[in-house]
Formats: structure tokens, C-alpha cells, sequence
């Protein structure tokens, strides 16, 4: 079997840079290059200060620490470790079309293409290409055209490699994932290339878990994992609506029903809303797959996952303004978080960023405090949905560094991301230096409803009455 010595990753990002630092860590003897055409991006990776990677996760310094210089790497010299690489990952991202065929739904494949026109263009010897970006069904074929027809006669083996990990525990779902898959073509050289991929995860994973599957199915089960995933998000989060108009508490209703095996308790948290890179993305991917392939009720059944959470981040707003007596306008409401879960600096369609555009219309005057996220991030969030000037967003938006600083003075506090630090505030001394009556409006459910109540706060948990 053909063993892999040299790793080029294309795209230092959230899922490149965890996924190429754990394969170096536990492969010892492949070199493995990360490249970027963003600067910027490879000298954070090469930091010194260790805090200052570009990804915030759990346990990557340490990895980084052992293993960068040794058998990892991180440059600029995109062509150099493609061309001597034998295995090269295509990790660069995927975002939604913002324009033309496809506009709002379908994937957009620029920056594949280009990745895919650059190997093509440099490669002198075969190379395994992985696509490990979230892509669309039947990618691997187009990439696969694209360096047939454009390369310089070597050969080129594509598979689909999925990513599985989720942001804030991506180390732990590597080294310990669920299912490595793999997807590639059944000829006797796309097996070839498929074992020589379960060669290198099987370095840290028993056998059994790497599944090989042939392309399709690899790339469809990559948006049906996260389809499952937010529907049921989506689907908590109906009831959560139907809890608060009722005596039933959303929590147990969720730990009732997961109880059953068969159900699971796991993606059952009612919140304000799903957010990440992925589980919108992957949906309408797949929406837009089902139109396309002339089957408007497949599409129509899984957009409803994605109306849902627009419900749920809509109408956590809504009650915002309504409790406050109808008007927003010029109060002041302190945002807990904005990334779009806790234990991670992301904030790709955070319901933060969603809540706070409905506010604002409203002419709220917003405080953000969140312990990972940068100003200059948020204020790129809210401006890249071009309801308003960016003057105006940075007029009536202020983010702070504090958490006491952002709640001196305001009429409510709404928590939009579960970070821990927040249940562990003197929420006595919070509620002294808020305006009164003094709001909580918890998107996360994680403080206690009776200590609030205690406290003097008005309350409102999502989920609950
Ligand atoms: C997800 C998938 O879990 C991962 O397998 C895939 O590779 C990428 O997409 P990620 O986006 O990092 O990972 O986060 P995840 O933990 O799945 O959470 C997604 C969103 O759902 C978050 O906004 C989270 O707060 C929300 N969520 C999750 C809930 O509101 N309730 C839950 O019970 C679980
Ligand atoms: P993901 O969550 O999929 O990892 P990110 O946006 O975090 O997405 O990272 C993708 C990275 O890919 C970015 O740093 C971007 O600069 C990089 N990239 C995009 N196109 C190319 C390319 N053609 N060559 C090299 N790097 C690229």
C-alpha cells in the first residue's frame, strides 16, 4: 500500500488548521504543510504567542507546541507544497452565493475552482486530491474534470473526505471521532487512494471507524449529518414557542423524550437559534440539490428546518420589544455573547448577529460584551447584512470589555451565546446596576429562573412560561 510522506492542506481555517495539527500529531513521520494565500492568517498560525491563533479551540496550543516545526508547517508558498506534497486537502471555504444561478442557497465554488485550476497548473507528480471543505454533491467530479482537463498529464485521484468536527470541541472530535468517511471512486487506483486516506487516520482510530463509501455518498451524507442535526434544533425550538404558552417546560419535555433510545438526549437545548458555518449551509445545499433534481417536496420539507430558526430568532426579538413595553428606542440592552455557541471565536450566522439587526431597527442603543469575540468582527457581522450605514451600526453598537461596564445603566440583559463565565456572575451586583425593572432575556437557558426571580430581575427563559 502506498504510504502518504507528504501532506499539502490549501486553506488555514477553522477546519484546515485543527484538522492538519492533529494528523501531524499523531503521525509523526508525514510532513504536513498548511497554506494560505491570507497572510496575515499563516503568520497568526506561526505566532509565538500561542493565544493569537487565528482559531480559538481547546486544546490546539498545546498540540501546535509540540508539533509545529517538527512535522507541521504553516506558509505562503501555496504552489511549492502542493507540488510536493503526495496527498493534498482542499480545506478553503464554501461560502452561500451572494449572486446569480443559485443566489442564497447554492454553495459557491470559486474558490475550489481555484484551488483546484492552481493544483492542475503546478502538480509535475500523481497527487490524491481531498476534497475536505463542505461541498456540494458531485464536487469531487467537477474538480476531478477541472484537473483532468488542465494538468500536466499526471495523474489525479479525488476523494471526498468530510468534516465531522464541531467548533469549541474540534480536537476531541478528531482524536476521538464518531467516523472518519471516506468516498472515492471503485476503480482499482481510487482504492488505492482510499486506503492510503485510512491509513493515515487509522494512526489514532480504530479500523472500524473509518467507512469507505463511494463518492456520492460521501458527499450526501456530509449534509444529511447536519440536516439531522439542526432539525432537531429546529424541532425543540417549535416547541419551545408552544412551552411558553403553556404550563410545560421546554427542559423537561426534552429530557422526557430523550430518554427514549431510540430518540437520544443529545441537540435537544432549545436556544435562540442555530447558528455556524454549517448547518444553514449544508441545508440549503441540499434544498437546492432537491430542486435541481426535480423533487420540490424533499426541498420544501428540509427549508423548513432553516423557516423554523428564522422563527425562533424572530421572535426572540419580538418579545424583547414587546416586554419592553413596545419600544426599544434608545434603551439600552446589553448583548451576553455573540459567537454563535461558546468555546469559540466564530461568529458565521450567529443569532446574535440576527437579534441585534432587528433591534437596532427599533433604534435599541446595543452593548456588546463577549469574552473571545473582537469588535471589529461584529461590526463586519452587522455591516455585511447592509441594513444600515456602517456609521450608523458603529452610532447606536458599542462593544466592551467588560461585562459590569456593558450592563451599567440598561434596561435588559439578553444572553445570546451559553459561555460558562456567564452563570457565575454576581448577578445581585448586575441587578443593582441596571435600570429598573430590570430584564433578563435568556436565549441559552442557562441561568436559574428561581435565583433571578429572587434577585428582583423579570425573567424570561426561552422554553418556559
Ligand atoms: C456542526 C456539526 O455538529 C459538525 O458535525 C459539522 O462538521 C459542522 O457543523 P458546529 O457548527 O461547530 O458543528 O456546531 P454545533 O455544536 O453542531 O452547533 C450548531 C448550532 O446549533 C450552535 O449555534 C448551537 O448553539 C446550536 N445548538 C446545538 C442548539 O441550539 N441546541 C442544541 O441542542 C445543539
Ligand atoms: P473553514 O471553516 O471551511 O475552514 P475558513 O474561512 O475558516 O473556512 O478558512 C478557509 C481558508 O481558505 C481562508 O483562510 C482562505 O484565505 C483560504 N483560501 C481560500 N481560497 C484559497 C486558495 N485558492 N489558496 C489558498 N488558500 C485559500
Amino acid at each position: 500500500m502506498k504510504h502518504i510522506k507528504n501532506i499539502c492542506c490549501i486553506g488555514a481555517g477553522y477546519v484546515g488548521g485543527p484538522t492538519m495539527t492533529v494528523i501531524a500529531n499523531k503521525c509523526p513521520e508525514i510532513d504536513v504543510t498548511v497554506v494560505d494565500i491570507n497572510a496575515r492568517r499563516i503568520a497568526d498560525w506561526n505566532s509565538e504567542n500561542l493565544n493569537e491563533l487565528p482559531v480559538y479551540e481547546p486544546g490546539l496550543p498545546e498540540l501546535i507546541k509540540e508539533t509545529r516545526g517538527r512535522n507541521l508547517f504553516f506558509s505562503t508558498e501555496v504552489d511549492a507544497a502542493i507540488d510536493k506534497a503526495d496527498m493534498v486537502f482542499i480545506s478553503v471555504n464554501t461560502p452561500t452565493k451572494t449572486y446569480g444561478k443559485g443566489k442564497g442557497q447554492a454553495a459557491d465554488l470559486k474558490y475550489i475552482e481555484l484551488c483546484a485550476r492552481n493544483i492542475a497548473k503546478v502538480a509535475t507528480t500523481d497527487k490524491i486530491v481531498v476534497e475536505k471543505s463542505t461541498l456540494p454533491v458531485r464536487t469531487a467530479q467537477a474538480i476531478k474534470n477541472i484537473l483532468d482537463n488542465t494538468g500536466n498529464g499526471v495523474n489525479f485521484e479525488i476523494l471526498s473526505n468530510p468534516e465531522f468536527l464541531a467548533e469549541g470541541t474540534a480536537i476531541d472530535d478528531l482524536l476521538n471521532a464518531d467516523r472518519v468517511l471516506i468516498g472515492g471512486d471503485e476503480t482499482e487506483s481510487g482504492q488505492e487512494a482510499k486506503n492510503a486516506l485510512s491509513w493515515v487516520y487509522e494512526h489514532w482510530l480504530p479500523k472500524e471507524r473509518v467507512l469507505q463509501t463511494n463518492v456520492w455518498s460521501s458527499e450526501l451524507s456530509k449534509l444529511v449529518a447536519n440536516a439531522f442535526l439542526a432539525q432537531r434544533v429546529s424541532s425543540i425550538n417549535s416547541i419551545s414557542a408552544l412551552c411558553e404558552k403553556t404550563d410545560a417546560n421546554v427542559a423537561e419535555v426534552s429530557r422526557a423524550i430523550g430518554f427514549d433510545s431510540r430518540i437520544g438526549p443529545k441537540f435537544l437545548n432549545a436556544s435562540v437559534g442555530f447558528g455556524g458555518s454549517c448547518f444553514q449551509k449544508d441545508i440549503l445545499n441540499l434544498v437546492y440539490i432537491a430542486k435541481s433534481f426535480g423533487l420540490p417536496e424533499v426541498a420544501d420539507y428540509w427549508e423548513q428546518v432553516i423557516l423554523m430558526n428564522d422563527y425562533q430568532k424572530r421572535r426572540f426579538a419580538e418579545n424583547i420589544i414587546t416586554t419592553l413595553y413596545n419600544t426599544v428606542s434608545g434603551k439600552k440592552i446589553a448583548f451576553y455573547g455573540w459567537a454563535f455557541k461558546k468555546d469559540t471565536n466564530d461568529t458565521r450566522e450567529s443569532a446574535a448577529i440576527y437579534v441585534a439587526d432587528a433591534l437596532l431597527e427599533e433604534q435599541a442603543e446595543i452593548v456588546v460584551y463577549d469574552p473571545k469575540v473582537t469588535a471589529e468582527r461584529i461590526y463586519a457581522d452587522l455591516d455585511y447584512l447592509g441594513t444600515r450605514t456602517s456609521e450608523e451600526n458603529r452610532r447606536l453598537l458599542t462593544v466592551v470589555t467588560d461585562p459590569l461596564e456593558a450592563i451599567q445603566n440598561a434596561h435588559a440583559v439578553a444572553v445570546l451565546t451559553e459561555w460558562d463565565e456567564f452563570k457565575s456572575y454576581d448577578w445581585a451586583a448586575i441587578f443593582e446596576a441596571m435600570l429598573k425593572p430590570a430584564f433578563v432575556f435568556d436565549g441559552r437557558r442557562i441561568l436559574d429562573s428561581e435565583k433571578m426571580d429572587t434577585l428582583g430581575f423579570k425573567y424570561y427563559k426561552i422554553g418556559e412560561s
